[in-house]
């Protein structure tokens, strides 16, 4: 009996050791493979094909991104319609800006990811085209309060670079607030257009300002280019796992100009069709020879259809204002 006890006693005190250690070995370690092969397209050697479960995969952050365009309220009890319902158990946190002198923005926890999801609205595509056509755009270093130890080799557009330090603090705060209450391991950057351009740079902030066990992932939609050639390496090396995807002949991802100075990072996936949803994977950084990626499909903003910055990416979802429903 008191054998039997003592056995039971052991048995018990020991199990949850085993158990948990084969919890904290195991499940987050297979949670984070599925990520890793879901993601076997990054950065190719040729232009790939994405299958349609992996295409159909970034469904959820493209409703991610056009959720950044509904009301803070409607996203804080995240019942901005179809793009919260399609996120279930989404915790909104922080969520703030005004559409206007800041773009609506907002940091929530997306349990079934154990991540913290930060992103950031778009804007009117039409006026965003026209300023990033521009040949005087002006372009400076990032800021190195923010920004730390970046090379002053650097360089990003003015614009982006002083919406994204308008809102760095905050979300950073609501980010380590998250990782602090529910031990989340990794940030997701999302947005569409700007916000695409806002979620490029909050990315690579977040590498600098969260501890090297946080993997920071970006998931962008019809994105311009961001800054230089040292800027994109930049991202190449800080955000492995960054993707950039463009919506068939949308003029805003071959904006600002290559002959500006500016250059996209890796990893460009392209809607080749609206109809079937195929996807590509483009080598490098800003593919100019491969008919299926953006440069060769969209060589000019004359030969482009402003209409697919908006949609339909794949599974039929649009972003955009008129698009919280
Ligand atoms: C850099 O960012 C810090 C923190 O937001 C701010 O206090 C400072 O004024 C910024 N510096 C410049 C030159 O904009």
């Amino acid at each position: 009996m008191a054998l039997g006890t003592t056995a039971t006693r052991v048995l018990f005190a020991i199990l949850p050791l085993v158990l948990g250690s084969v919890r904290v070995a195991a499940v987050p370690r297979a949670t984070r493979s599925m990520r890793r092969a879901d993601t076997s397209f990054l950065n190719p050697a040729s232009v790939t094909t994405l299958s349609s479960s992996e295409v159909s995969a970034f469904e959820p952050y493209e409703q991610l991104a056009r959720a950044a365009y509904c009301s803070s309220s409607s996203v804080t009890d995240w019942s901005c319609g179809e793009a919260c319902s399609a996120v279930s158990g989404f915790e909104t946190t922080t969520a703030g800006g005004d559409g206007d002198s800041i773009q609506l923005y907002y940091v929530g926890y997306w349990p079934s990811e154990n991540a913290v999801v930060v992103a950031h609205q778009g804007t009117d595509p039409t006026q965003f085209l026209s300023d990033l056509t521009d040949v005087d755009i002006a372009t400076e270093n990032l800021n190195s309060t923010l920004f730390p130890g970046v090379s002053s080799s650097v360089w990003v557009h003015s614009g982006f670079a002083n919406e994204q330090a308008q809102t760095a603090s905050i979300v950073l705060e609501a980010t380590q607030s998250i990782i602090a209450s529910k031990g989340a391991t990794t940030v997701i950057c999302v947005g569409h257009s700007l916000g695409g351009a806002l979620a490029e740079l909050d990315a690579v902030f977040f590498t600098l300002n969260l501890p090297s066990d946080i993997q920071v992932v970006g998931r962008t939609f019809g994105t311009p280019r961001v800054g230089n050639p040292a800027w994109a390496s930049l991202v190449d090396s800080s955000v492995p796992d960054f993707t950039r995807m463009n919506n068939v002949d949308d003029p805003i991802p071959i904006v600002p100009g290559r002959a500006l100075g500016f250059q996209h990072p890796e990893t460009e996936l392209h809607v080749v069709s609206d109809d079937t949803y195929e996807v590509v994977a483009c080598p490098g950084n800003d593919d100019a020879t491969d008919s299926d990626c953006t440069i060769s499909s969209v060589p000019n903003i004359f030969d482009a259809d402003l209409l697919n910055h908006l949609g339909p990416y794949p599974g039929g979802i649009h972003m955009g204002t008129i698009y919280c429903t």
